[in-house]
């Protein structure tokens, strides 16, 4: 049942990638040619499934609005799926709302409203912001509906036809907020603001009551030795390690069986259980089947179902890693490739909430910011391992620093008139870098080409493993690196009447110029429309900017450069406008002097 040959491949393809890497500051010798194209076959030799890829966010509760934490899971999954895609996968990615349970049944009531109304109308927020914020989707499902219901009841009936469903009785600790059951080790007390006594959830801090209910319980207490084999065979189900290990210690505590209904007379907002409308079917386990809803169940579903990778925020891993691989046993189904996990956002050191007025509007940051800031604000400090903290001036300081200055200011360099009256991608000289570096090329120059060269590889392994911040971090590295080279040689000083001069200028620029393109297209799944403008400005075609394409500098290696003599793009423009200090004057992005001149 569980499956890993799409591990097989990324390990392949890192093995192309070392390959080439190693073998990038010598001669290219017919062996590693050799090699390298026995590896690619490798890589491409795939099954039509393996070709496919599904990845998939929360569905997100709609009793308030989105705010910045809800903007983060969507991005992350955003940026896998783009790159997936400029990888050559077909890649389904799916996102929704999430609209049943007491939760929102109280919040439409409390709203005054009707509650498929109430949910048409806080989902259509999601979108909205979604749809802001470059979030590509290719599917966006709500819990309400009908195919979502059929889903929910066919799978339903599958666990019940292979008893593992029984009527019951629950009597225990039960969150609304959380929509969670928890044991009496998981309950705490605490004072609520008028001072009066409460049970709160240790982990989560919300109230949680009593509750004594005739309901249907789900066998759970069957799936311990099943979930810990399939953790044990797959070190990467659950990632990162410091999760993996999480879910592993869970295990060691007991595991009771699941109540999986509410009585209908409490809980009405929901999918009713199929041959007993008294009962309704428990949100989580409604929601948690969204993901088999997108991938065509009960249908077809397998070419999608069998490569789903979910990415999923800290506070619901329990119901992801325990809860839903143990439904998917028990209904015979294969498990999620990986659930990438993240960790949260807080703002000034404390958890978003209305009631400290801390909560960060992603709609009303991407458009102060920019969406391509936001989302490399978001990648760039998010660390999934560990909390990070909101701040509208470091946003400010970043992105200013490096998309701005480093990255923008290395495009306009390269393509200033002063230097490059043509417009055009100059020409390489061989003679400028010859591989025994007796040229006018410096060691440190060689240096930066082996770190351009292998970059690729390093951004797939971290966007693999969900760690975006470490691609960014190296791709950031190789910006300084390109900065340093020009600065180095100040193709601006050479004399353009002498025709050495003149070919060690065009290999300066021809040389950055890949140095970019490399950048451009590596930085695509995360500031898609930053990446856009600085490709076309270099004149890389949409063809042209696949995973494929990624062939750093071919005239280094004896290959004739497509892009060698080619026209500029016509679009000149400032890459990325400096931002005003939230300080100095709350405002919209602001071209600064120094922007203006770099124009
Ligand atoms: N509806 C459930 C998920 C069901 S999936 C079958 C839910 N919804 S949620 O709206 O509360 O959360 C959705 C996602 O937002 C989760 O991944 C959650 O971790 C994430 N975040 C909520 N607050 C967050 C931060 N402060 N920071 C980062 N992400 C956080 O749970």
């Amino acid at each position: 049942m569980m499956r890993i040959p799409y591990l097989c491949i990324v390990r392949n393809c890192k093995a192309v990638q070392r390959v080439q890497q190693s073998a990038f500051s010598t001669p290219i010798s017919p062996q590693w040619n050799q090699q390298r194209i026995k590896l690619r076959c490798m890589c491409t030799h795939l099954s039509k499934n393996d070709r496919n890829y599904y990845i998939t966010t929360p569905i997100f509760y709609v009793n308030a609005s989105p705010h910045l934490g809800h903007l983060y899971s969507a991005v992350i999954a955003d940026c896998l799926h783009r790159y997936k895609l400029l990888q050559g996968f077909n890649s389904k990615f799916a996102t929704g709302t999430d609209e049943h349970g007491l939760k929102i049944q109280q919040a439409a009531d409390a709203a005054g409203k009707d509650p498929l109304s109430f949910c048409t109308e806080v989902s259509e927020r999601f979108r909205h912001l979604f749809r802001s914020c470059s979030i590509s989707h290719t599917d966006f499902i709500r819990t309400t509906e009908q195919r979502h219901r059929l889903a929910v009841q066919h799978f339903w009936s599958v666990l019940q036809n292979r008893g593992l469903i029984y009527k019951g009785s629950y009597e225990g600790w039960y969150s609304t907020q959380d929509e969670s059951f928890l044991t009496p080790t998981q309950v705490g007390d605490a004072l609520d603001s008028s001072g009066k006594e409460i049970k709160i959830s240790l982990e989560s801090g919300h109230r949680v009551e009593w509750m004594k209910e005739e309901n249907y319980m789900f066998r759970l207490s069957e799936f311990r030795s099943q979930l810990l084999d399939w953790l044990r065979g797959n070190p990467e189900a659950v990632q990162p390690e410091r999760f993996y290990q999480a879910v592993l210690q869970w295990l060691q505590e007991d595991l009771p069986d699941l109540s999986v209904s509410r009585q209908r007379s409490r809980l009405q907002w929901g999918v009713p259980v199929p041959d007993d409308p008294e009962q309704t079917i428990y949100v989580w386990l409604d929601a948690l089947v969204n993901y088999l809803t997108v991938a065509g169940y009960p249908d077809k579903y397998d070419q999608w179902w069998n490569e789903a990778h979910h990415v999923v925020g800290k506070d619901i891993l329990k119901f992801h890693a325990i809860y839903w691989p143990s439904f998917l046993l028990g209904a015979g189904l294969p498990l999620p490739q990986a659930i990438h996990v993240h960790s949260h956002w807080t703002v000034g050191g404390k958890k978003m909430s209305k009631s400290l007025g801390n909560v960060v509007d992603p709609l009303e940051r991407s458009q102060r910011f920019t969406t391509d800031g936001m989302r490399y604000f978001l990648l760039r400090q998010g660390v999934p391992d560990s909390d990070c903290d909101y701040n509208d001036d470091k946003v400010v300081k970043l992105l200013n620093a490096e998309l701005a200055d480093t990255l923008g200011g290395l495009l306009n360099r390269c393509t200033a008139p002063s230097l490059n009256p043509a417009q055009v991608y100059p020409s390489f000289c061989p003679d400028s870098f010859p591989s025994d570096q007796s040229g006018r090329a410096v060691a440190e120059d060689y240096r930066m080409l082996d770190a351009v060269k292998s970059l690729p590889a390093v951004v797939a392994q971290h966007y693999e493993s969900m760690h975006v911040y470490k691609a960014l971090e190296a791709v950031g590295g190789c910006v300084r690196q390109t900065n340093g080279f020009v600065q180095r040689h100040t193709p601006w000083k050479l004399d353009r009447g002498d025709s050495k001069d003149q070919r060690w200028l065009d290999t300066i620029i021809h040389v950055s110029l890949e140095c970019l393109r490399i950048y451009g297209t590596l930085l695509q799944p995360i500031v898609p429309e930053t990446s856009n403008k600085l490709l076309s400005r270099l004149g890389v075609q949409r063809g042209e900017r696949s995973w494929a394409a990624l062939n750093f500098l071919p005239r280094y290696q004896g290959m004739d450069c497509p892009f060698e003599g080619r026209a500029l793009g016509s679009d000149s423009g400032v890459l990325f406008s400096r931002l005003e200090s939230p300080n100095a004057g709350k405002g919209k992005p602001i071209k600064t002097k120094k922007a203006a001149k770099l124009r």
